[in-house]
């Protein structure tokens, strides 16, 4: 009797083990395309940063970093958008589920970058904003894109989106330590319109920064 009590036990669990991986297949699916997509478009940019070095003898680019959201922030996301979670509504809800971010060293790399991307011809655009031109009221500066690109399984041909970030270093500065500030709550709102306006002078600081370097950069470059 309990052989067969235990036999069925196991039985259940198997069947229970199977459709909770049935379950979980296709998103992971879909997490896996993502992180294809993500080293498609890394390649492109060491492609792209290779090639530069060897005909401008400079390199574009100095980090690429690269994440895939997290399914609990994607149920937010897609929460805070009033949506179920589906697969289907993930792919064409939400842009950001791959995103990298490419630190240059000087602005102009920024947009030589991203011009020589979003030129080649399996690249679709489908938005750009630049928040350099345009910095957010907080100061935020970045180029932000949103493409798909392809990528080859072993049966078809699979678009996938991507965020890109483009910034300079010292953006990519600002931005981390004001990221890291910005969750700290526990603060009255007299400090923390203090707090916000001395970070926006941090921004304007160092968005001057990097217009210096890029000019003793081009000073050097018209010297030698
Ligand atoms: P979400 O993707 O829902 O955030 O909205 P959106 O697509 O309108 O946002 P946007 O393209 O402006 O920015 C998306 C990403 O840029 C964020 O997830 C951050 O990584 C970055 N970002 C935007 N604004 C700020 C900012 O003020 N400070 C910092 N540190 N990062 C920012
Ligand atoms: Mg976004």
């Amino acid at each position: 009797m309990k052989d067969f009590i235990d036999r069925h036990i196991q039985k259940l669990e198997d069947a229970f083990v199977k459709l909770f991986q049935k379950s979980l297949e296709p998103g992971q699916k879909l997490m896996s395309y993502y992180r294809c997509a993500l080293m498609a478009v890394e390649t492109k940019f060491n492609i792209l940063n290779e090639e530069f070095s060897l005909v401008h003898e400079r390199n574009p680019i100095e980090t690429i970093k690269t994440r895939i959201k997290t399914p609990d922030s994607i149920r937010k996301k897609l929460r805070k958008k009033g949506l179920p979670l589906t697969i289907d509504l993930i792919e064409k809800n939400i842009n950001d589920v791959a995103g990298i971010r490419v630190i240059c060293p000087f602005i102009d790399d920024i947009y030589v970058l991203t011009d020589c991307l979003v030129n080649q011809d399996d690249v679709t655009l489908f938005e750009k904003k630049d928040y350099i031109a345009r910095p957010k009221e907080n100061g935020y500066r970045s180029l932000h894109l949103i493409i798909a690109v392809p990528i080859y399984l072993h049966n078809e041909k699979k678009l996938m989106k991507a965020e890109v970030q483009l910034r300079t270093i010292a953006m990519d500065f600002w931005a981390n330590l004001e990221h890291r500030l910005r969750y700290k709550k526990d603060i009255n709102d007299e400090t923390a319109k203090k707090i916000a306006a001395e970070l926006n002078e941090c921004a304007e600081t160092s968005a001057m920064l990097d217009s210096k370097m890029r000019q003793i950069r081009d000073n050097i470059e018209t010297n030698v």
